[in-house]
Formats: C-alpha cells, structure tokens, sequence
C-alpha cells in the first residue's frame, strides 16, 4: 500500500534551479519512485496560498547533478503523479544581450535545443508525436507576469532560450553565433524539462534569472560558475518571492492548450 495515499498531493510544482534548494515552510518530504528511476531528490509537499504545492531541487539538494545528469524524465513523472499539473521552473541563465544585464528575469516563449546527449523523451514506442511550436504555457506566464506586477518586479515578458549541453560554457564564437541568431538567453537544463512536461500534458513556464553574460556578449573573462553561484544567490530571494506570489495566481481551471496536448494521441503507456 502507498503510505503517502491521501496526503502528499499537489496540483503545482516547483523545480529549483542553482541556488534555489527550498521553498516551502512545514512541508512533507516524500520519496517518489517512478518507471525511469529515481528523481533530483525526495519532493517537499506543502501549501502556499490556499493551493497545494510541490517543490523538486533540480540538481537535488547539495547541486550534486550536473545538468546532463539529471534525471528529468523521473523529475517530471513523479511531480505529475503527486497530482501536479502546471510546472514554475526557476533557473540560471547567461544573457546574449548586452540590454539583458545580471539580475534581469525574463519569461522565455521560445527555446532552441542545442544539447545532444539526453533522453528527451517518454514516447519510446509507437507514433507519438507532441506539438512543441510554442514550448511554454502561455497562461503560466500571464500569471507570473500579474505576479511580477504586484511585487512591483520588473520581468521581460518573451524572449528565446538556448539550452546547450554543457557542462562547460560556450565559446565565444558559439555565444556570438546564438546572439546573433536573435536569441535572447542561455541555459544547461530548459531541455529536455520542458517537452518532457508537454509530453505528460504538464504546463510549464520558466521563469530565467540572468546570473552573467555569455562570452560572446562582452570582451571580458567569460563566464565562470562561480559568477554564476554569486549572481543567482544575490536574486535567489527576489526570484523565489516571485514564485511564491505566482503560485495564487495560477488559474485552477486550465483553459491552454497544454492541458489538451495528448487529447487523441495514442500514448504507449497510462500516465501517472
Ligand atoms: N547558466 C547560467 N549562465 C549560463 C551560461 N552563460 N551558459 C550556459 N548556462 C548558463
């Protein structure tokens, strides 16, 4: 029998990125298994506003994962058999703009796939096939950007994230190469997070901390880790106010398309 049957549910998650280990006060931990594994760590299981609230550790909870570690498919699997439907996911991101200074949080609408060795799907079997034109919940972002209102936080509403393989950072004439694409951010774990939430009919918004500038942005050293560390820990608390004014917001009827994403699709197993 399931010894958390009853209490541990959730209808929202958060998935912390570098920097971002916890969030919720009083919660329940709970150790979830799943067909793919072990996730980032054990999810905390609490309430925030009146709504019922997951929170995973992306890199687990000593950021002991590398982004090409990670787990994600046993990440987004076990949120969504907690209950949850609709997915905040924090992160660090460099900035391929010189207008998009450290400190800056931008809601990406899009995002370009540069990684090369990952799992990036559940759909082993079969012709299954998920739309991924527009990767984001709209209606995720709505509510963030209302949140961010509220808080009187300024965040850029749009805007392109590439996901590199890492671990190592860019070169500069990759960085020079995306910023010229148009591309906006940069980032080592928005995919595959986000088609594996599209793939469980998850919405999932992504809410990216600029923590530097990629080495094609500007002449200097190019970006280090520890940059990165020292940046996202000077914003953690901004971001994850952010989050947690986000959370009430969320609409609990969802009306986008990513609820409907599987409807009619022949799926080679039963979701959580
Ligand atoms: N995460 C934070 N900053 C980054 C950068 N410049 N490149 C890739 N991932 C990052």
């Amino acid at each position: 029998s399931d010894p958390y049957e009853g209490t541990a549910r959730a209808e929202i998650a958060v998935i912390g990125g570098s920097g971002f280990y916890e969030l919720l006060e009083s919660a329940e931990r709970v150790e979830v298994d799943t067909p793919y594994g072990a996730p980032s760590d054990a999810v905390s299981v609490g309430t925030v506003g009146g709504r019922r609230v997951a929170f995973l550790p992306r890199h687990g909870s000593h950021h002991e994962l590398p982004p090409h570690r990670i787990n994600y498919r046993a990440n987004m699997w076990a949120l969504r058999s907690l209950g949850v439907r609709q997915v905040l996911a924090p992160c660090a991101v460099g900035s391929l703009r010189t207008s998009l200074g450290p400190g800056s949080v931008v809601l990406p609408d899009q995002l370009v796939d540069r990684t090369t060795a990952r799992v990036q799907t559940y759909f082993d079997q079969g012709a299954t096939h998920v739309s991924f034109a527009d990767p984001y919940c709209a209606a995720g972002r709505t509510a963030v950007l209302k949140a961010a209102g509220e808080a009187a936080v300024e965040v850029q509403d749009g805007g392109v994230m590439v996901v590199v393989e890492g671990p190592r950072f860019s070169t500069r004439a990759e960085s020079q190469w995306y910023a010229s694409a148009g591309w906006s951010v940069i980032n080592m774990t928005g995919h595959p997070e986000a088609v594996l939430a599209r793939e469980l009919a998850l919405c999932y918004t992504s809410l990216a901390l600029v923590t530097d500038y990629d080495a094609g942005v500007e002449r200097g050293e190019g970006v280090s880790q520890d940059e990165v560390f020292r940046v996202f820990a000077a914003n953690v608390e901004r971001l994850k106010d952010l989050v947690l004014r986000t959370v009430p917001v969320l609409d609990r009827d969802r009306a986008c398309a990513c609820a409907a994403a599987l409807d009619g699709m022949d799926l080679p197993f039963e979701l959580p």
